[in-house]
């Protein structure tokens, strides 16, 4: 495993009690060794407008980009909204394609979602992985993370008390990190 591997992960939801924020926290708990997880909160990036690129990037927008730049990869957890990506998360997306020097081209990324649905957002995943095909993102395959029935997964305090489910991202963390390191070499 390496030392010192960074994910930086964020969310498209921005509602306190958000079951995709809580799985991300669940994340940072269970990241092996020598993997730390940072979370970032989408809320302060404003909409995609060209107007306001051609005027100056916001700054929010440039700290998101060099965060991204400075992770060794991403971690994305999703709600799905009408089976598709929320708009708060193609649109950091969007702003982060933009420009040669794009971050997100070649990063690596692990997807999961979670959804009190039987299915547990895996159309949002299926979506997301298209779009990160215009991005020229490297996404993993392996394993596939879906939080379904998340109501009942998360106890009050929003703490993942699903054994199962914390195996899972404790492996999509640990295979992320794993092939990673074996693209870079
Ligand atoms: C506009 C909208 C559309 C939704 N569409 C879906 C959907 O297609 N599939 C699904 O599983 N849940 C859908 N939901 C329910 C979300 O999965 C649920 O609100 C979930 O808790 C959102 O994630 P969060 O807890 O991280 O905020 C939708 C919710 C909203 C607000």
């Amino acid at each position: 495993m390496a030392e010192d591997f960074k994910i930086l992960a964020f969310t498209g939801s921005l509602r306190k009690g958000s079951y995709n924020k809580f799985a991300l926290l669940a994340a940072k708990k269970l990241a092996p060794e020598g993997v730390a997880v940072e979370i970032l909160d989408l809320a302060a990036i404003p909409f995609f407008n060209e107007d306001l690129e051609a005027e100056g990037v916001p700054e929010v927008v440039e700290e998101f980009k060099r965060k991204i730049a400075a992770a060794d990869a991403l971690l994305i957890c999703t709600p799905e909204y009408n089976y598709s990506i929320p708009p708060v998360l193609k649109n950091a997306l969007d702003w982060a394609s933009r420009g040669a020097d794009s971050p997100v081209n070649g990063k690596p990324l692990a997807i999961m979602s979670a959804s009190p649905g039987m299915l547990g957002g895996a159309r949002v995943q299926y979506h997301l992985r298209q779009v990160c095909v215009a991005l020229n993102m490297k996404v993993l395959n392996r394993p596939e993370v879906f939080i379904a029935n998340a109501h009942t997964k998360f106890d009050e305090n929003g703490n993942l008390t699903d054994e199962y489910t914390q195996k899972a991202i404790t492996r999509l963390l640990t295979a992320l990190a794993d092939w990673t390191i074996q693209l870079k070499k």
